[in-house]
């Protein structure tokens, strides 16, 4: 019964195309009856491009640099996650609805499944997008570790399903698409990975500035510190540590794995980056987003 179980939570499900985990979809009119409030600002990503490091940037600016405030539960529970749903947990939007304003939110989802709330109340969205191959590699290195996500399959394999968007939340070039394009008309901080990687302090600046804080220079360099790649690797609080193996297996591939840009020089090949280079093309044709693939 056991295995049944996992292997039935594995499955994707799709809404409006977009294959999503099924118990996502079992709740998703409860999710896109989600009721946001002015105050609210959404932390919005597609997967495997700096979320966790974004979440825990934004935390430490909230708690003005107070690592001891930040540090009191674990990443995941700080930010509600808004389509998250695994009954009998309580799901991301009753975990949203219950906590008090000013809220800080996360999503992975695409602007076309956004709850229509996030729109009419005007909320701040702050996006980071990370190049397509880097997220490639991140994500099937994640697949293969997270035990309630389907089998990424071999590499080549993974290649294909990456390009035609069959993974949890979709494509990834739809969904920096949509969210650059509409990065004017709503109070959208753009943030790039790569950016992050190289000026820190710089990215972690506009954030201030977009969160309406000022912080003294002793605070934003003690929060570059605290948010390098070492420090959240080794903290239990960032790194995932302390989620079951059934769940998360961080002997496959740990969850603060390397963070760096360019790692997928390492996992395509010539002819995958050929291939790819031209279909990258194809599908981002007449948008005016620039990606840094190598530092
Ligand atoms: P890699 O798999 O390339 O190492 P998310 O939080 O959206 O799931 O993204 C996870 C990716 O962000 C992983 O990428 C992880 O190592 C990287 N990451 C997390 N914290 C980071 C940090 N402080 N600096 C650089 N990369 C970080």
């Amino acid at each position: 019964a056991m295995t049944t179980e996992l292997g039935e939570q594995k499955q994707l499900k799709e809404v409006a195309g977009i294959p999503l985990q099924a118990t996502t979809v079992d709740n998703w009119s409860q999710i896109q009856k989600f009721e946001a409030k002015p105050d609210d600002l959404l932390i919005c990503t597609y997967p495997k491009s700096g979320t966790t490091w974004i979440q825990e940037i934004v935390d430490m600016i909230e708690h003005n640099g107070d690592v001891e405030k930040c540090q009191q539960v674990i990443i995941q529970h700080r930010h509600p996650f808004i389509e998250w749903a695994r009954p009998p947990q309580p799901s991301g939007v009753e975990k949203a609805s219950a906590m008090p304003s000013p809220r800080i939110l996360r999503t992975h989802l695409p602007t076309q499944l956004l709850p229509p709330s996030f729109w009419e109340n005007n909320c701040k969205f702050l996006y980071v997008a990370r190049n397509a191959k880097d997220c490639m590699v991140s994500y099937y290195h994640f697949q293969r570790m997270n035990q309630i996500l389907p089998d990424p399959g071999t590499w080549e394999e993974y290649f294909e399903t990456f390009i035609s968007g069959k993974v949890p939340w979709g494509p990834w070039f739809d969904h920096v698409k949509g969210w650059w394009k509409i990065r004017d008309r709503y109070e959208i901080l753009f943030l790039f990975f790569e950016d992050m990687k190289r000026n820190l302090k710089h990215e972690i600046q506009k954030v201030v500035h977009f969160m309406g804080k000022n912080l003294d220079e002793t605070v934003l360099d003690k929060i570059v510190q605290e948010t390098s790649f070492e420090k959240m690797k080794e903290n239990p609080l960032t790194n995932r540590s302390t989620v079951p193996k059934s769940i998360l297996d961080q002997s496959i591939s740990p969850f603060m794995r390397k963070g760096t840009v360019g790692d997928w020089k390492n996992h395509f090949t010539v002819s995958q980056n050929e291939r790819f280079d031209q279909i990258y093309r194809e599908k981002m044709e007449g948008t005016s987003i620039k990606f840094c693939m190598d530092l």
